[in-house]
């Protein structure tokens, strides 16, 4: 496996390819943060409206910290999973007393947000900072799966870890943000569950599973 150019491979492969979403118009954390909450357990066309509203009432982290936790609610309604809602604002008040309304730019800091768990973390240093840390989901450990050929249980919070150590031996230093949502978009637009299209895509070269054969068996998930 060649770091190197499977980075050059993907990135030029988002350049291209990405779609214009509402949350990739700025590296605004705010913003990032908003669409990563938001995207956790609802699909990108069902995100959209909400996201645009949701911007329109609380266009920056000021707004959302000072607003009422019943109208950020209400915001929220439609979304479902309500904690996320309420973790974020309590996070945004967060920051903007102990950050001074800066998201914080460090694993250690961002990391003891409400909310803001391994994957949200990695995802706001990467697009809105340019850090290179992983932002692994389910979709990267599928995507990754097949490119290494990697038989572990996805299901295993053991295997997120190494998921993770991998990503950060290979990331790039150079353009972190763009290769994790490069990941992303494979994972939404080629590297599906069922069926991926293989032929179409810009790192097949680099993927293990599809010389091999097999990757439609991965990745292995367990139901407990
Ligand atoms: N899913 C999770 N994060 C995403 C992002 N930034 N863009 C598209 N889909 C996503």
């Amino acid at each position: 496996f060649q770091a190197e150019t499977f980075q050059q491979d993907l990135i030029g492969w988002f350049t291209e390819e990405q779609r214009d979403l509402p949350w990739r118009i700025n590296k605004d954390p705010y913003r990032i943060w908003v669409s990563e909450i938001m995207l956790q357990q609802t699909r990108v066309e069902a995100v959209k409206p909400f996201y645009h509203r949701f911007m329109e009432k609380f266009p920056t982290l000021e707004a959302l910290a000072d607003a009422h936790e019943d109208e950020v609610l209400k915001a929220w309604e439609g979304l479902g999973y309500y904690s996320r809602a309420r973790n974020l604002h309590a996070a945004v008040k967060e920051v903007k007393e102990t950050y001074g309304g800066k998201v914080p730019d460090t694993p250690g800091e961002i990391g003891k947000l409400k909310g803001v768990g391994p994957y949200t973390k990695g995802a706001i240093l990467s697009i809105a900072y340019g850090v290179p840390e992983p932002a692994v989901d389910g979709n990267v450990m599928r995507v990754f799966s097949r490119i290494l050929s990697i038989w572990d249980d996805i299901a295993k919070p053991k295997t997120r870890k190494l998921f993770e150590d991998i990503i950060r031996e290979v990331i790039s230093k150079e353009n972190p943000s763009y290769f994790n949502q490069g990941l992303m978009e494979l994972g939404a637009l080629i590297c599906i569950p069922k069926n991926p299209a293989c032929l179409l895509c810009p790192v097949r070269q680099h993927c293990r599973a599809f010389h091999e054969g097999v990757q439609k068996e991965l990745p292995v998930k367990s139901k407990a």
